[in-house]
C-alpha cells in the first residue's frame, strides 16, 4: 500500500491542476463549504471531486464528507493529499450509495464537461441519494450577463479549448442550452440561493429537488 500512496501524492496531473486552479477556485470552494456548514448538511458527498481540494483548506471538516470521481488516479491523489478522508473511485451517473444517504451533494465544474445524457443521469442520481430536506450545491458556467462577465468568458473559453475536443464541445452545448440556471430548472431542482462570479460567468447555486 505504501508505494501506491506515495505515487498518488506525486500524481503529476493532480499537482498541475491544483497549481493552476487552487487559488482561483479558493473562493468558490469556501462558499460551497459555507452553504453546507451553515445548515449542517452532513453527510456531504462531493461528486466529480477531482483532486479533492474541496475538502482541503477551504472547509468541509465539520462532519462526514465523501469525495467521488471516475478517475482512480485522481482519487488516489485526493486520498494521499487528505489522509483519513474517504474518497471513492466511481461514476457520478451510477452512484455506489444507497437512497437518501446524504444531506448535501456538491458538484463543482463537473456538469458542463459531460454529455447531455450523462449530466441528466447525474442529477437523477443526486436526487436519489439526497435525504428529504437535502440540498444540491452546484458550481458551473452561465452565459455571460454583462460586459465584465463577457470579457472573462474569453479566458474561460481558451482554457476550455485546452481541455480538449469532447470537453469543449459539451461545454458549448451546456451554454447553448442555457447554462447552469436552465440545467437545474430542467432537471427538477429549485434554486434557494445563488452567488454569481462575474469574471468567468460562474454561478454557485444552492438548490432543492422539486
Ligand atoms: C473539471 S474537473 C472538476 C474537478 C473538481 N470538482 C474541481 O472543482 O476542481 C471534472 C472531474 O469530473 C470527473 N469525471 C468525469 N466523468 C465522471 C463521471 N462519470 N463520474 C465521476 N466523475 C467524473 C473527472 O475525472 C474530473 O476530475
Amino acid at each position: 500500500m505504501r508505494p501506491l500512496h506515495r505515487k498518488g501524492f506525486w500524481y503529476i496531473p493532480g499537482r498541475l491542476y491544483d497549481l493552476a486552479f487552487g487559488l482561483i477556485f479558493y473562493g468558490s470552494r469556501r462558499r460551497v463549504a459555507t452553504a453546507v456548514e451553515r445548515d449542517g448538511l452532513y453527510p456531504w458527498l462531493d461528486v466529480c471531486c477531482g483532486t479533492g481540494s474541496q475538502f482541503r483548506g477551504s472547509g468541509g471538516t465539520r462532519g462526514p464528507v465523501f469525495g467521488l470521481d471516475k478517475s482512480c488516479d485522481m482519487i488516489r491523489y485526493a486520498a494521499a493529499r487528505a489522509p483519513g478522508r474517504p474518497f471513492v473511485c466511481g461514476d457520478a451517473a451510477r452512484l455506489p450509495f444507497k437512497d437518501e444517504a446524504f444531506r448535501a451533494v456538491t458538484v463543482s465544474f463537473g456538469l458542463h464537461d459531460k454529455s447531455a445524457d450523462i449530466r441528466h443521469t447525474m442529477m437523477a442520481e443526486a436526487r436519489r441519494v439526497l435525504a428529504p430536506g437535502g440540498r444540491l450545491v452546484a458550481v458551473d458556467f452561465e452565459n455571460p450577463w454583462n460586459a465584465k462577465s463577457q470579457a472573462g468568458t474569453l479566458v474561460v473559453r481558451a482554457v476550455e479549448r485546452l481541455a480538449g475536443g469532447e470537453h469543449y464541445r459539451n461545454g458549448r452545448d451546456f451554454l447553448k442550452r442555457g447554462g447552469l440556471r436552465a440545467f437545474l430548472r430542467e432537471n427538477g431542482f429549485v434554486e434557494t440561493a445563488r452567488h454569481e462570479i462575474e469574471v468567468g460567468s460562474i454561478s454557485i447555486v444552492v438548490a432543492s429537488p422539486r
